[in-house]
């Protein structure tokens, strides 16, 4: 028996098959959005730094290709973010980060290009942070607030795919930040507690 009848589907929402360019950028999407540096006020260490290159040009840092259907919590939200590779005075190009409303949600990235970390914490304390290259899968589990940092030389481009009726909570990113940061030293990534570089600089 054809399964229409037995669940009498009203409104179908169709499969859909999307290529992935090389690049990073879908076939087709729902949502688009990006970030520019005068939007990151307040993300950055080095405000002076980030002010200079919103003076010279208010660069893209990051842009995101979203496909979503609904907010229903059987559905699914699935999407491309890519991270341009630059740094703000030390500190690495990174969005903004986030816990999901549904803080009890998981969501999944995938990289698809580059080099990074994803940088995750609880309100609790707890905080982990991922090397990813391409080929890495992250699963980022319930209650964490998550963030990814691109401390390569190109775009750090990752698959993410989390449940629809997630939701964002930005405020609390907005209010505190990430215990974790991610610097340049000598050419190379350090991952370093904030307050301890608040302290010593
Ligand atoms: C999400 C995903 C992902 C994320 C982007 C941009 O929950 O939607 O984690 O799409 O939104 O990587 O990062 P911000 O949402 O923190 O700006
Ligand atoms: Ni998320």
């Amino acid at each position: 028996m054809c399964s229409n009848e037995k669940h009498k589907l009203v409104n179908l929402v169709l499969p859909r098959g999307i290529h992935i360019s090389e690049n990073g950028i879908p076939s087709a999407y729902d949502n688009y959005y990006e970030k520019r540096a005068s939007e990151m006020r307040g993300f950055y260490q080095d405000g002076n730094a980030l002010e200079e290159i919103i003076s010279k040009e208010n660069v893209v840092l990051y842009r995101v290709y979203e496909f979503k259907n609904s907010e229903s919590s059987n559905d699914l939200v699935y999407g491309i973010s890519i991270v341009a590779p630059l740094k703000i005075g030390k500190e690495y190009n990174m969005t903004k980060g986030h816990y999901h409303e549904a803080v009890d949600t998981s969501e999944i990235y995938f990289c698809l290009n580059g080099d990074g970390y994803m940088v995750m914490e609880t309100e609790t304390g707890v905080t982990e942070c991922i090397r990813m290259t391409k080929g890495t899968l992250v699963y980022v589990a319930p209650y964490f607030s998550h963030r990814t940092v691109n401390t390569g030389n190109q775009e750090f481009i990752n698959l993410f795919c989390y449940p629809a009726h997630a939701g964002h909570d930005y405020k609390t990113i907005e209010k505190n930040g990430f215990r974790k940061i991610i610097f340049e030293e000598k050419g190379d990534p350090v991952i370093v507690d904030k307050r301890a570089f608040s302290e010593n600089s």
